[in-house]
This record gives structure tokens, sequence and C-alpha cells, in this order.
């Protein structure tokens, strides 16, 4: 114990900022079970954040930047074997394997009990329990919920401050008997009296576990990103999909956008793509030069919490306060806001270290003559591997981003006019179509289809079902979230309110070589205008089987040279394939059938029907 340190405190009680009783007596709880050698119970503070940003430069963990090209910025090279989420050792232990559903890894609540109290057992001796108070959602906001993290690792204490309001502040909401939902994490890896500490700890065996009846998170062996920081995937959508059954709300993995039009109008579209397939992307596009006075706005890339207001309009809000975001691919061409929201203060992990002492990754440049690779090697442009991982990633705080949305810390959120789901797919899927109806909407966002990448361990570029981009997140059973998402459409409908579009996107149809066709990103602004100017009744479409889809006078091209035939390419239905696609989508209904709403069925009926 560090007596110099009055927050470093041990078995005797939190500094007097925190009144919470319950809190204090579970940390003491989770302190004797994994036998830390301190506590420090976080203020969020910057002097915090330097500190234990100096200490992890100590400890080899963090390598500070050159101030001159990178201020106040650190990268992290994670262990070769942690370096994305790990979705088959994610569990969902709800008391009936039912509510887990057949798309989540279940086990017996009090079995998995039993196997992570030997896991984690004395796993923190000789380390430090941070206690991270944070809340999901703008300070105080009636939408907003405050979690707990402990956890051993200082990189994720770090990694928290950006991606959450965290700290002291949040000690004033919490008061002395406010509600939090309690996440312990720890690397898994305990140091024995004078052991050398490695610069990435973590353990082979890994669980990232969740009790949905008791709303807690138990993570153990790993450092990296969802895994480790808890606040996102584990809690604002894994546990928050399950409050928002209960209570009538929705917690999506979609990015919130406004996009206002050169009439000074503006509407907000949230969108479910699956991971590393474009979020970050469509959420700061900047819309091309020839289509002049459009202008997007970001107020979320990741997670969106969408309540229904008072209104009976859905309105949503960015749960976290920054960005945990893909670096391959980007750069000042597809992503000129994200590139400027890294100009300083970031926290890169597992992009490569120029020999200026600056980070450079595939698809940001022109790659240097030499760096040092994410393992720490040297790389030159012909060593045959990557500088950076696929899954490399930056963690800066949503206020770094030009284009940052005046509304994107209202605690009333933003009424959304449209839904739009897309994924990875190299053919089948066209370019844009519009939904008939809500059931049509949902039943796009159902059966939606990705190729794997990089943002999860395992196979890479094979195309799965990913319901909502949400295969990974649902906290419950698959079939009553369809439910539930038509259930609130009922409702809202039923109710008067006017619901948003839905709309099923494709940015990644590929050419005989391989080629993207569609030029994609700032591009995309072309097909956004579109769905907005269907919903103000003023741009034209042709009924396909699926939807409705635009022809190619019913879109911009100015300043594009884009031709008839490329368009025609990408938004064909091409009968053969969508048999299959249709087949894929029973496939799917079948495992899910247990609670299958039978209007998403009726839906896959009619157009088999329809194709013949
Ligand atoms: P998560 O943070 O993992 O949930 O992902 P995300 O959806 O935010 O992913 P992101 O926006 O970071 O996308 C990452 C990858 O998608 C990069 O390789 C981009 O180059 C690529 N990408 C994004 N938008 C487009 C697009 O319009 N067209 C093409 N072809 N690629 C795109
Ligand atoms: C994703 O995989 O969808 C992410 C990154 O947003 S992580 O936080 O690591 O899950
Ligand atoms: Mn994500």
């Amino acid at each position: 114990m560090n007596a110099a340190n009055p927050q470093s405190t041990m078995m005797t009680g939190a500094p007097d900022w925190v009144r919470h009783e319950r809190l204090k007596a579970w940390v003491q709880k989770i302190a004797a079970l994994t036998q830390p050698d301190r506590i420090e119970w976080c203020d969020g503070s910057s002097e915090e954040y330097d500190r234990l940003c100096e200490g992890l430069v100590q400890a080899g963990t963090l390598r500070r930047l050159n101030p001159a090209k990178r201020p106040n910025s650190y990268l992290a090279w994670s262990d070769p074997d942690d370096v994305a989420r790990v979705e088959d050792r994610t569990f969902i232990c709800s008391e009936q394997r039912e509510d887990a559903g057949p798309t989540n890894n279940w086990a017996p609540p009090a079995q998995m009990r039993e196997t992570l109290d030997g896991l984690f057992e004395g796993c923190m001796r000789g380390r430090t329990l941070y206690v991270i108070l944070f809340s999901m959602g703008p300070l105080g906001s009636p939408i907003a919920h405050i979690g707990v993290e402990l956890t051993d690792s200082p990189y994720v204490v770090a990694n928290m401050r950006i991606m959450t309001r965290m700290g002291r502040k949040v000690y004033d909401v919490l008061g002395a008997d406010g509600d939090f939902v309690p996440c312990v994490h720890s690397v898994g890896k305990p140091l024995q009296p004078g052991e050398a500490d490695v610069p990435w700890p973590c353990n082979e065996t890994k669980y990232i576990v969740h009790y949905p009846e008791t709303r807690e998170i138990w993570s153990f062996g790993s450092g990296y990103g969802g895994n480790a920081l808890l606040g996102k995937k584990c809690f604002a959508l894994r546990i928050a999909s399950n409050m928002g059954r209960e209570e009538g709300w929705l917690a999506e993995h979609m990015l919130i956008l406004g996009v206002t039009s050169p009439q000074g109008k503006k509407m907000h579209v949230a969108a479910a793509f699956p991971s590393a397939c474009g979020k970050t992307n469509f959420a700061m596009m900047i819309p091309p030069a020839s289509l002049p006075g459009w202008k997007v706005t970001t107020i979320g890339d990741d997670i969106a919490w969408i309540k229904p207001g008072l209104d009976g309009r859905l309105r949503a809000i960015n749960p976290e306060a920054g960005y945990f975001g893909v670096a391959p691919g980007t750069n000042e061409r597809t992503n000129y806001n994200c590139m400027a929201s890294l100009r300083g203060n970031v926290l890169f992990t597992n992009v490569a270290l120029t020999d200026d002492g600056d980070v450079w990754w595939e698809g940001m440049g022109p790659a240097p003559a030499h760096c040092i690779d994410w393992q720490g090697k040297d790389w030159t442009p012909d060593c045959g591997r990557k500088a950076a991982h696929p899954n490399a990633r930056f963690t800066v705080a949503a206020e770094q981003n030009p284009a940052i949305d005046p509304e994107w810390d209202n605690p009333e959120g933003v009424a959304i006019d449209a839904f739009i789901v897309g994924g990875r797919r190299a053919d089948t899927v066209p370019l844009v179509t519009e939904a008939r109806n809500w059931v049509e909407g949902v039943y796009m966002a159902a059966t939606l289809g990705s190729q794997t990448t990089a943002a999860a361990v395992g196979a890479q570029g094979v195309v799965r079902r990913d319901p909502f981009a949400m295969l990974p997140f649902c906290g419950y059973n698959m079939s009553d979230y369809f439910a539930h998402w038509l259930a609130l459409g009922e409702r809202l409908q039923a109710a008067g309110a006017t619901l948003p579009r839905f709309f099923a996107v494709n940015w990644f149809q590929t050419d005989d070589d391989g080629h993207f066709i569609w030029p994609g990103f700032g591009e995309n602004m072309r097909v956004l205008k579109w769905m907005l100017e269907r919903i103000e009744g003023a741009a034209g479409g042709s009924e396909s089987l699926l939807g409705t889809t635009p022809r190619y006078e019913d879109i911009a091209w100015d300043g594009l040279d884009f031709s008839r035939d490329a368009f025609a390419r990408i938004t064909a239905i091409d009968e053969e394939a969508w048999r299959k696609e249709l087949a894929l989508h029973a496939e799917l209904f079948d495992r899910l059938a247990r609670g299958l709403p039978p209007s998403l069925r009726d839906h896959r009926a009619d157009l088999a029907e329809r194709l013949g």
C-alpha cells in the first residue's frame, strides 16, 4: 500500500467523495476474492490519466509518440494472441437456456459462477485493482445508465476515460444509493512476489460472461477492446438489450448521424453495419464537393440507445463518449474527419511505429521505407507481413471530431427518420433498397448477411447471418429480439406516430478482379440523399423483388463518372443468387424457429413465391 497516495486504500475504505456503502462493500468483496496488492478509486482527472499513461510507458505497455508529430499520444502493442473480440468465449448465462437463444453460448449461471470463482481467486495478486465509475450516456440523462468496472489493467482505465464519462463527476450522479451495473475484469495474470510483468498481460483462458437477470458482467483473460472495455459491447449492447426489452427500448449496434440538406432541413439516421463494415466512416462522412450544401454530423459511431419520446418518435443517444475505431483503411480521402480527430490525444493499439516516432497502418498513405510493426519487428514494404494488425484501433474522444453534431451530448437524444442496415457482400445484395413497410424493414435487418472481419477472432471473409449487426451482441434470444422490434413498431404505429423508414445497403460488391465497384465513402452521400428524398416524397424509384430501388436517373451523379452499366450491375437482382439467399434465410429461421415471429417467415414465403 502506498501511504503517500491518499486514494490508494486497501480495506480501509474509499476516498471521502465515495458515499455509496453498497458499492464499497462490493469492492471489498471482489478485492477479497481477487486479492490485489492495492485498490485505487479512479477520479477521472487528467492528472490521473497522465500518471497512468506514464506508468504504462515505464512498464513497456505504451510507447509515447513523437510529441511534434502526435502530441499527447501513445501506442500499445498487444499480445499477438489477444487482438480482437473472442465470440466463442462470450457467454450469456441466463437462468433458462432458451432465454439466451441458439445464437449465444450459454452455461447454467451457477456452474459458470463456480468456474469464474476459481479463475478470479487471487487473479489480481501483485497488481492494483482500479475502481472505474462510468456513465453510459450524458451525465444524469434519463436515458443514461451507470456502471462500475473493477479492473487490474491500467490500460483499460486509460481507454475507459476516453470512451465513457468517467470518475468523480459520476459519483455525484450516483449519490449514496444509485444503481449501477457491476463489471469485473481481470487480465488473468497474477504476479508472484518479485515476478517481472510482461508488457501485455493476458491469459490463454478467456471468458466474457454476462448474467442478464442480475445484470452483471465478468471478463477474464483478455485486455483488448470489447473484451475488456466493459461499458461498450458487454454493457451498452448485451446487458442494455435486456434492459431495453424489459423497458420498451432498443440498444443497437448502430451509428447515429445528422444530415442537413442545402435547404437547411436536418434529419437523423441510425445505421447498423457489422463490425469493421463502415459505421465510423459513414458517421463522419464528408459529402462530395459536387453535391454542395449537404452536411453530415456525427452523433455516434458504434452504439445507439433508442427510446420512444413523448411524441411517439424514436429518439436516439450515443451512450459512449469516444471512438474505438478501426485504423487500417483510414486516410485523408476515405475519412478526413477521422484523420483530423487523430491529430493528438490518441491511444493507438496494434498499429506500426515509424522511425520518426509516429504511427502508420495499411491504407493510411504511402508506406514508409522502414518501420516497426505491431509485433515489434522490423518492417519493410517488401517483407510480406502487415505492419498494422487488421483490427488495429485508435481510442479518441468524440469531442475531437470536427464533424461532431451539436446535439451529440443532448440527454434527450435526436429523433430518428431512417434506419439503414448493411453488410459486406461481394455479390447478391444490391446497392440500396427501401423497405415498403416496418415488417419488411425488420425482415431485411433480421436476415442481414455479412462477411466476417478481423474485429473478431476466427475465420475471415466468410458470409454469415448477422441479424441487425447484433449477432455477437444481442444479450437474449434473437427471435424474442425480432419480436421486440416488431412489437415496438406496432405500438408506435397504433399510437399514430411516424415510424422511421428502413433501407438496406451494400457498399461492398466487387468486380471480376475483386475491386469494389461502388466508390463508397463520401460518395455514399449520393445514396443517402436518395433515401432522404424518398422520405420527403421527392425521389422516384422502381419496385423490385425486395422493395423500392433507385433507377439510374434517381441518383445525383454530378461530379462522379459512374456508368449506367456499372449501376445496373450493382442494383440488379440475380434471381439464381436470390434463390440461394432465400435458402440461407430459411436456414436462419429454422435455427431460430422457437419464438420466431410468424410475420417474418410469412414474408420469406412471399419473396420465395414472387421469385417463383
Ligand atoms: P466496428 O468499430 O468494428 O463496429 O466497425 P465500423 O463499422 O465502425 O467499421 P469502420 O467504419 O471502421 O470500417 C472499417 C473498414 O470498412 C475499413 O477497412 C474501411 O476502409 C471500410 N469501409 C468503410 N466504408 C466503406 C465504403 O463505403 N466502401 C468500402 N469499400 N469500404 C468501406
Ligand atoms: C466491434 O467489434 O464491433 C467493435 C470493436 O466495435 S470492439 O469494441 O472491440 O468490440
Ligand atoms: Mn462495433
